[in-house]
């Protein structure tokens, strides 16, 4: 008989840089004590696919009382994040080498979240592809059981389809609503952004705060 388990297998990726402050390596079979990771236990938001910290750092330097966790695979980029964040003398930030649906799904506590940013993820446009995009129903139910009451979800995208599969799933989810971003947000442009604008592509964008 096949064995089935309801949970998949933790994408563990080896440590390296084990001095770098930056750098959570925490038990992944264990939600993150956040308070404790941070050494202060004020509102924190997540960036899922922080590339190389381009909004990350910005945003954390001008937002100092908010603890802000990055999650990116590559670590040539995660490396990036804690040179700059060292070079900005920033104590409000934390990088994770996760795959990004693992540690909203299973390492971040129930209504702990006063944020999460996606921006700019992999559009995977081919549509036989489409499974493997980050923000699609399921993800909208991990946001709700992870963000406080009153959190927000901050996307963008280039990708016109991606867009509409982020808005429609959202919008099917009646524990958000729309809602405008703050115009000092949307002012922090993130490296994939300003290329593509740079190209004359723009930005889609929204946020959904979740009500109940
Ligand atoms: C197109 S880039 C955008 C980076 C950044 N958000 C920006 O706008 O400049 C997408 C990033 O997400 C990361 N990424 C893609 N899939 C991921 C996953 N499943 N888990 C963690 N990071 C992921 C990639 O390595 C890459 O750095």
């Amino acid at each position: 008989m096949e064995l089935t388990s309801p949970v998949p297998e933790a994408p563990v990726i080896p440590a390296t840089a084990p001095d770098d402050p930056f750098r959570l390596k925490p038990d992944v079979m264990q939600r993150l004590d956040l308070a404790a990771e941070f050494g202060r236990p004020n509102p924190v938001e997540l960036e899922l696919g922080a590339g190389d910290g381009s909004f990350l750092i910005q945003y954390a330097a001008a937002r100092p009382e908010t603890n802000f966790l990055g999650v990116e695979r590559l670590l040539g980029r995660l490396r990036k994040i804690g040179r700059k964040a060292r070079r900005g003398g920033l104590q409000n930030i934390r990088v994770l080498r996760l795959e990004a649906s693992y540690v909203l799904r299973f390492m971040i506590p129930a209504g702990s979240l006063a944020g999460i940013h996606v921006y700019f993820p992999d559009p995977w446009p081919k549509r036989r592809h489409w499974k493997r995009r980050l923000v699609n129903a399921a993800f909208t139910g991990h946001a709700q059981a992870t963000l406080a009451i009153g959190g927000t979800v901050f996307l963008r995208t280039d990708d016109v389809s991606y867009f509409t599969q982020m808005t429609e799933v959202f919008g099917a989810n009646p524990a958000f609503v729309r809602v405008e971003e703050p115009a000092e947000l949307l002012a922090v442009k993130t490296d994939f952004e300003q290329e593509f604008n740079a190209r004359g592509i723009p930005t889609n964008h929204a946020a959904y705060r979740r009500v109940s």
